[in-house]
Formats: C-alpha cells, structure tokens, sequence
C-alpha cells in the first residue's frame, strides 16, 4: 500500500476503533475522511490528525439514511479525486435476549451494521470500477462467524455482512478492487456503552471484557500491515478469537461451552 497516495474513506471516525485507524492512516501520510454522525467528535479527531486542513476532511453521515448515499459519496470523491479504500466500521451492538428485543431494535441494528454498510459501497462501486482499482474494508466482529448469548441481532447482522461481502469478492475480482472482512475480538471502546437494549435504549455500562481488552490503537496498528497485504479475512484480538477456529472443527464443543457462560 502506496499510502502517502491513498484516499481512505472512514465510517464510524468519530469514536473507537474507526478514530483509531484515522490517526493511524494520518501518521503514513494517507489523506482521510471521517464520517459519522457526530459532527463536532468528528472536528475533534480531525484537530488530532498532522496536516489536518489539507489531509483530512469531515463528511458528516447517518448510515440509516439510505436517501444520502449518491450525494455523500459524490461528496467523498471531490474531496481528495478520488476515495482508494472505503473502511466501513460504523455499527452498534445489542445487549438483550432474543425473547426480549423489540422487532424495532432488531431491525434498526440490522439498518446501520447491514443495510447502511452495503448501501454506501453499492453507492462506491461505480467509481471503484471506473477507476479499475479499489479496496473495500468492512470491520465486522467475531460474533459475524459465531453466535453468543444477549448479541443475536448484533451477531445476525454481522454474519449477513460476511456472505453479501463474500459474494462481492467473486464480482469484483476482474475490477481489480479487493474486498477485506475484518473481525476484531473484544477491543477496548464504548461498543458496549452504546449498544441497544431490547427496547432500543442505550445499554450504558461498560462491559467487562471490553475493560481488559486491547487498545484501539493496538488493534489498528495490527490492521493496517493485514490490509496492507489485501488479506481477504482478518482476525484481531485474544484468546476469544479461537472461537472463529473452534466453530469450524468441533463446532459441538464450542456450543456446548457457549451454553453455559454468563451473560455479559
Ligand atoms: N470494540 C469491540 O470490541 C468490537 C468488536 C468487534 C467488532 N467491533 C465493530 O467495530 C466497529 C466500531 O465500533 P467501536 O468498537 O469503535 O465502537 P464505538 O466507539 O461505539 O464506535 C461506533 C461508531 O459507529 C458510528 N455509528 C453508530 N451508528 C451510526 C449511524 N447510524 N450512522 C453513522 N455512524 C454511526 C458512531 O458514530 P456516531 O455516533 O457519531 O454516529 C461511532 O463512530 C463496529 O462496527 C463494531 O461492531 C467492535
């Protein structure tokens, strides 16, 4: 990756892991631009950045507003010229049962974590296919290869981002644009704060594993050599990350030990 070249297209910039990674594509020298909702947090990440006033530019975006997709990304373009990398990272989580959650809450997190993510890179592809290059980043989780207790919208929107995406992959092969799903374990960000309850309240605590987990800075110091060699799937984080192998070759085992644990 040529980065001092690159233009990369950041979702959810303004808090976590997305932040993270500005700062991180900032120090190569990569030029930025940072969406979310939150304008001034997204003011505030820009401030952080060297060079922010010619290498990075806000454009602020609701991943549920679906209507805005042509427009922000014709905005996006004119930025720099051109977006190389479109890193979608913006999502929310849920902290409920299943029995509990709300078809509201269900469907506004498959809304941002699914739908927003494939409508903005549906609203990409022309300009990556005409530019006959391109890489497409989408920061899933582990929970997008297994299922665990008080997370099953979260879990079934992330799983649906690995077979859209996968698909994706096989057609944009011959554009020369390559397609990375990327599944961090637990990182230490406000996920947790700002997941949904069943009835679509903000959850608000801090969970435990989130406490002792590594740094988002960590993680994106760890991301950008994998993207670096367009790796097409990406695990990040501690020893929960033997899920994703224990899934595939004693799947039994792995319910049988994901049944028992504590909510969290
Ligand atoms: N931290 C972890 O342990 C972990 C593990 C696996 C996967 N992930 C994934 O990593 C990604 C980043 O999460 P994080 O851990 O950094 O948590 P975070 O700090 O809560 O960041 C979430 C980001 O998504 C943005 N966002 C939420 N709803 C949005 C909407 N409707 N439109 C546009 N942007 C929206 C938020 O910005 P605004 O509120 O300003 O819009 C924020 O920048 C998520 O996709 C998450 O699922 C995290």
């Amino acid at each position: 990756m040529d980065l001092p070249k690159k233009v990369i297209w950041i979702t959810g910039a303004s808090s976590g892991i997305g932040e993270a990674l500005a700062y991180e594509f900032n120090k190569k020298g990569a030029h930025v631009i940072l969406s979310a909702r939150r304008i001034e947090e997204l003011e505030r990440v820009k401030e952080n950045c060297n060079n922010s006033d010619e290498a990075v530019k806000v454009l602020p975006l609701d991943l549920t507003d679906s209507q805005s997709f042509a427009q922000k990304t014709e905005e996006a373009i004119g930025m720099f010229g051109s977006v190389d990398m479109l890193i979608n990272n913006g999502g929310i989580s849920q902290r409920a049962f299943a029995a509990d959650a709300r078809m509201e809450t269900i469907r506004q997190v498959m809304e941002v974590n699914f739908f927003g993510t494939v409508g903005l890179t549906k609203a990409l592809l022309p300009h990556l296919i005409e530019q006959k290059a391109g890489h497409i980043v989408v920061i899933s989780s582990v929970m997008g290869k297994i299922g665990t207790k008080y997370r099953s919208s979260y879990a079934a929107s992330k799983h649906a981002l690995h077979g859209w995406f996968d698909c994706l992959r096989q057609e944009m092969y011959e554009h020369n644009i390559n397609v990375t799903l990327v599944c961090p374990g637990y990182v230490k960000t406000e996920v947790t704060v700002n997941a949904l309850t069943g009835d679509g309240e903000k959850f608000n605590k801090m969970g435990d594993a989130q406490n002792k987990a590594m740094s988002a800075e960590a993680f994106a110091q760890k991301l950008l050599p994998k993207l670096a060699k367009e790796k097409e799937e990406v695990y990040i984080g501690g020893f929960e990350v033997l899920s994703v192998y224990m899934k595939r070759w004693m799947p039994g085992t792995l319910n049988k030990v994901l049944k028992r644990v504590k909510v969290t």
